[in-house]
């Protein structure tokens, strides 16, 4: 049975309860809490759904274009869903003189996604990134939190496939 506080958006079910549970937590802590609550939002659901702005700036005492600035800002935040793994590459200048294209390279031909990409069973996000702050480990690349470093195609490859088989 369908809650009545889903709401159907773009084919998908979006249960407010959810969101709900999370914004009692942090009722009129204003503009201090948002990252945290977008966070908790983005991990819930994936990303951040159109339907949450609104009550995300209501909990927090904010304007709505308050809160779509900062998710629009930050690239860990985003509109539309992304894969259970999020990789990024680094581009960064060190990155890039120690064969970062090569990297990118393989993580394409790897995942079969290009820059900015999810993979459509919501696996794999791609994304490209400057300098991650771990220019010793050049090049580097990312998934989820995991900083992975002195990367080559092959060693790339094999990480990847660990992910894939999940
Ligand atoms: S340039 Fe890639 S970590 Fe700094």
């Amino acid at each position: 049975m369908t809650s009545s506080l889903e709401i159907a958006t773009a084919g998908q079910k979006i249960d407010l309860n959810r969101l709900e549970s999370i914004l009692s937590k942090y009722y009129k802590r204003g503009r201090d809490a948002l990252i945290s609550v977008l966070q908790e939002v983005q991990v819930e659901y994936g990303r951040i759904p159109q339907e949450s702005i609104e009550p995300i700036a209501d909990t927090l005492n904010l304007f709505p274009s308050e809160v779509y600035g900062v998710v629009t800002f930050y690239p860990q935040f985003s509109l539309t869903p992304q894969g259970k793994c999020t990789i990024q590459a680094c581009r960064g200048t060190t990155c890039h003189v120690k064969g970062a294209d090569k990297i990118i390279s393989t993580i394409e031909n790897t995942t079969k996604l290009k820059e900015g990409e999810t993979s459509s069973d919501l696996k794999f996000t791609f994304k490209t990134v400057t300098c991650v702050g771990t220019c010793a480990l050049a090049p580097v690349m990312v998934i989820n939190n995991k900083f992975l470093g002195k990367l080559y195609p092959k060693k790339v490859a094999d990480i990847l496939s660990q992910y894939e088989k999940g």
